[in-house]
């Protein structure tokens, strides 16, 4: 089966540090399909030119935040969820070309990939073995040392470790499942809704396709975690910003 695996990215100065990073991780793992959705009203050439190179199977799609759910930098981070529509067009796009891939994308996987996390390639030999729903912890992530599921020695998931929101039907991180295609299409309205309360984005999300006892435990029955939840650092830009009212900015014909 290929992995279909959607990543949201910005523009930002950090965004094609954080697209070599994964792309280089990517380049371990065959039959993969990177669907790298821009927030942007257009492609840029930044990552047009980059994912060119880059040897990857991908699609280059985009899509911009709409002007209501974007976050403004005073706001506090957890008000509004970014990647959201960008995810939802990786979805529709699947659903609408599946029938133009090799067996139709039948026995895919789907799984969600931010540019900015740590994926050990041993991961993708977990998602390509997906039989409706998998799941697996995430180290660094949900305010603990890892969160997630916990599995008995059978991989059925007994318990979640998570420490908020402990209602949650799927009390996991984006990049702690991956969803067959086939469940996608044919629940071909399911999509992450914007509005989804803080944290609740992955369960709304799921629970519109899968029930909790769908969810198959892996990584080592769980107790392995092959994913982290890191986060890039926003760079200070102070001094680029001082440079500029002198006219005298980093060279912009260099890419960074
Ligand atoms: C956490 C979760 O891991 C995400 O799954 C969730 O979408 C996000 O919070 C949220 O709801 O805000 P976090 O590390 O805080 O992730 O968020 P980012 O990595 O900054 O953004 C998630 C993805 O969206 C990234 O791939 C990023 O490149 C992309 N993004 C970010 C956009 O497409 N537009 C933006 O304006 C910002
Ligand atoms: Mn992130």
């Amino acid at each position: 089966p290929v992995i279909h695996m959607i990543t949201p990215t910005y523009s930002c100065w950090t965004q094609k540090a954080d697209l070599t990073r994964l792309s280089q991780t990517l380049m371990h793992i065959k039959n993969l399909h990177w669907i790298v959705v821009e927030d942007s009203d257009n492609k840029t050439g930044l990552v047009a030119r980059f994912l060119k190179k880059c040897n990857l199977k991908y699609t280059h799609l985009n899509v911009r935040t709409k002007k209501e759910l974007q976050r403004n930098s005073k706001e506090p981070v957890w008000r509004k969820s970014r990647g959201v529509e960008q995810r939802n067009l990786g979805l529709n796009w699947l659903r609408r070309n599946h029938m133009t891939m090799p067996g139709k994308g039948k026995g895919d996987v789907v799984y969600f990939g931010d540019d900015d996390n740590t994926y050990d390639i041993e991961l993708f030999d977990e998602i390509r073995a997906t039989r409706k729903l998998s799941v697996w912890p995430v180290g660094i992530c949900g305010g603990l040392r890892w969160e997630g599921p916990v599995c008995d020695d059978k991989g059925t998931v007994v318990d979640w470790h998570r420490s908020w929101a402990k209602l949650r039907p799927f009390p996991i991180d984006f990049a702690g499942f991956a969803i067959k295609l086939d469940v996608v299409l044919q629940f071909s309205t399911a999509e992450i809704n914007p509005d989804s309360r803080i944290g609740w984005l992955e369960s709304d999300f799921l629970s519109q396709m899968v029930q909790p006892s769908d969810a198959e435990g892996r990584a080592s029955n769980c107790k392995k975690v092959l994913v982290w939840h890191t986060r890039t650092e926003k760079p200070k830009t102070k001094d680029e910003e001082r440079l500029i009212a002198q006219g005298q900015p980093s060279d912009p014909l260099i890419e960074t």
